[in-house]
């Protein structure tokens, strides 16, 4: 399949900065848990902890869901939870894309449900038209127009993911 840069490396690199000094100045003084979505986030995850000039823990929660590979089906499933303590704890949930919101939705009850302090939710794609459900993104990377995003950790297939711009597939 045809592909195309969409965001170059070095552009991922600086606004990953920008996010991680964001984060940083709004929890001085504390120590958020950042929770990452496996398996898209991973590249993004690793970078913006190493960014963060904050102390921060990290866990992970690996989300399914069920149908076609290209469009949510409407029923997720959570593989893998959160395995640290969140209760009365700051955390932040980082995405590698938000699309219909569907994932989020579904992760946000199901930590609000543990009990934490505060929750705020950072991706670093933001599918903006596709939204069918309202999501509030606190860190946002980029917004994207319509197309399917591949790279820098996103797949088609499980294809792509090692590639290290975020590029489109025609
Ligand atoms: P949502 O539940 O519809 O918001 O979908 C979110 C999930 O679908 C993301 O975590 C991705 O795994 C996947 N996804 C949605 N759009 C894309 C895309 O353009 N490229 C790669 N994965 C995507
Ligand atoms: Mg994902």
């Amino acid at each position: 399949m045809e592909k195309d840069i969409l965001i170059p490396r070095d552009t991922i690199q600086k606004r990953v900065k920008e996010i991680a000094n964001q984060i940083s100045s709004d929890y001085k003084g504390r120590e958020p848990i950042l929770i990452g979505i496996l398996n898209g986030v991973v590249f993004f995850f690793a970078d913006l902890v190493r960014e963060i000039s904050i102390p921060t823990k990290i866990d992970f929660i690996r989300a399914a869901s069920y149908g076609s590979k290209t469009t949510s089906s409407g029923k997720i499933r959570l593989t893998k939870n959160v395995e640290i303590p969140i209760q009365g704890e700051s955390v932040i949930v980082v995405e590698d894309i938000v699309d219909t919101g569907l994932t989020l939705t579904h992760i946000v009850k199901d930590l609000e449900a543990k009990g934490v302090e505060s929750l705020r939710i950072c991706a670093l794609i933001d599918k903006v038209e596709r939204r069918d459900l309202t999501v509030h993104i606190d860190y946002c990377g980029f917004k994207t127009e319509e197309g399917f995003i591949v790279g820098y950790g996103l797949d088609y297939n499980e294809k792509y993911r090692h590639l290290p711009d975020i590029c489109v597939l025609r």
